[in-house]
């Protein structure tokens, strides 16, 4: 399920040859940056990274981007084994492979939720339970003579990272690896929650609160649908500018309103919009995108990740006369997409211009500077960082 988009320039299951032999025993030594503990910097160290052992297939990083999800990976908010690699929005090129590799292919697809037309949370995830591992128990990684977890079966702050085949989907060799990275995580959460998940029809009317890349990426999908209006709402209104560029039709923020948000989005929108997104990760914010969707003809959908061991309470009449209300879990995860067929696709049509990527980069830095990037994030300065390598 986690796509790692890897570039290969032959399929690998073809690239039997003594040279590949050779490179898939050899441990490589190169920098990761490691996070040893929570709420610390990453610290830049030289590791090694051991062969892929079967199954597993180690990649060269060529771009990786930096997610809201590796934030709460360092503040604690998603609780995951450390030290660590973090990262998990990256695109390289395959180096070497392990017994048993016949394709790079994604997700096991033998699962009850594979193989389930609607969903595409695998149950071979390390994201609800995190081990820390792939799935034999153990990592690739160690530096100092200490093993450094995985995180979420990817690892993509380090030069080299091994994850396992169906971590891995092969995409378009000519792609721009620093750009479609966001395919990974990032873009395909937002673009997929209005997509699949909400299914925004022709015509329809939109609202989405939260302008960061994952609500800018839910406005790329809205529009791509064909809604013919889509409000958003975000209480920095240095938002608005990018958001009307991809697509909005009207930006609003709470803060210039006395009454409650909701009223206003209801009263602006013949009693209540068709789809609602909350791209933020409050509680209050979700109540009002449920309030904001027509109350019988509604679907509202949770994008953003709320606080932890915190729970919502609403009247079930809210729901009663016909609303939908829908989560992507874990925002940036569960993508609403089958990575098998989605990413490549979403790769192709990234290609054929069917939607942008470009806005949603605000910034490149070199992969030593993660920190600055992190930096970035959290004072809300930039929509995507991508490191390259
Ligand atoms: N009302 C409206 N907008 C708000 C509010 C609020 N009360 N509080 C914050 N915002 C806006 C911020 O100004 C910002 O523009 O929400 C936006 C959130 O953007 P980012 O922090 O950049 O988050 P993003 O990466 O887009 O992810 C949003 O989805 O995938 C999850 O983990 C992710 O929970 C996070 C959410
Ligand atoms: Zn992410």
């Amino acid at each position: 399920m986690w796509k790692k988009s890897a570039r290969t320039h032959q399929s690998p299951a073809c690239s039997e040859d003594r040279q590949h032999e050779h490179s898939r025993k050899k441990v490589i030594k190169c920098k990761a940056a490691v996070l040893w503990e929570p709420h610390k910097p990453f610290t830049i160290e030289d590791i090694e990274v051991a062969p892929p052992k079967a199954h597993e297939v180690r990649i060269k990083m060529v771009a990786t981007g930096v997610c809201r999800s590796d934030d709460h990976a360092v503040s604690g908010t998603l609780i995951t084994p450390l030290p660590a690699v973090l990262g998990h929005e990256g695109a390289g090129i395959v180096e070497s492979i392990g017994e048993g590799v016949t394709c790079v292919k994604p997700a096991c697809g033998k699962c009850r939720i594979c193989k389930h037309p609607e969903s595409n949370f695998c149950c071979q995830n390390d994201l609800v339970k995190p081990r820390g591992t792939l799935r034999d128990g153990t990592s690739r990684f160690s530096c100092k003579g200490k093993p450094i977890h995985n995180f979420i079966g990817t690892s993509t702050f380090s030069q080299y990272t091994v994850v396992e085949d169906i971590a891995v989907v092969k995409i378009d060799e000519a792609s721009p690896l620093d750009k479609v990275c966001l395919i990974g995580c990032g873009f395909s959460t937002g673009f997929g929650s209005a997509i699949k998940v909400a299914k925004v029809t022709p015509g329809s009317t939109c609202v989405v609160f939260g302008l960061g890349g994952v609500g800018l990426s839910v406005i790329i999908g809205c529009k791509v649908a064909g809604a013919s209006r889509i409000i958003a709402v975000d209480i920095n209104k240095d938002k608005f500018a990018k958001a009307k560029e991809l697509g909005a039709t009207e930006c609003i923020n709470p803060k210039d309103y006395s009454k409650p948000i909701h009223q206003v989005l209801q009263e602006m929108t013949d009693g209540g919009a068709d789809f609602s997104f909350e791209v933020i990760g409050r509680l209050d914010t979700m109540t009002s995108a449920l309030l904001s969707c027509h109350e019988s003809c509604g679907v509202s959908v949770i994008v953003g990740v709320p606080p932890n061991a915190e729970s919502l309470s609403v009247h079930p009449m809210l729901l009663l006369l016909g609303r939908t209300w829908k989560g992507a879990i874990f925002g940036d995860q569960l993508l609403g997409f089958k990575s098998k067929d989605s990413i490549p696709k979403l790769v192709a049509d990234f290609m054929a211009k069917k939607f942008p990527l470009d806005p949603l980069i605000t910034h490149v830095l070199p992969f030593e500077k993660i920190n600055e990037a992190f930096d970035l994030l959290r004072a809300g300065k930039s929509i995507r960082t991508v490191l390259t390598f």
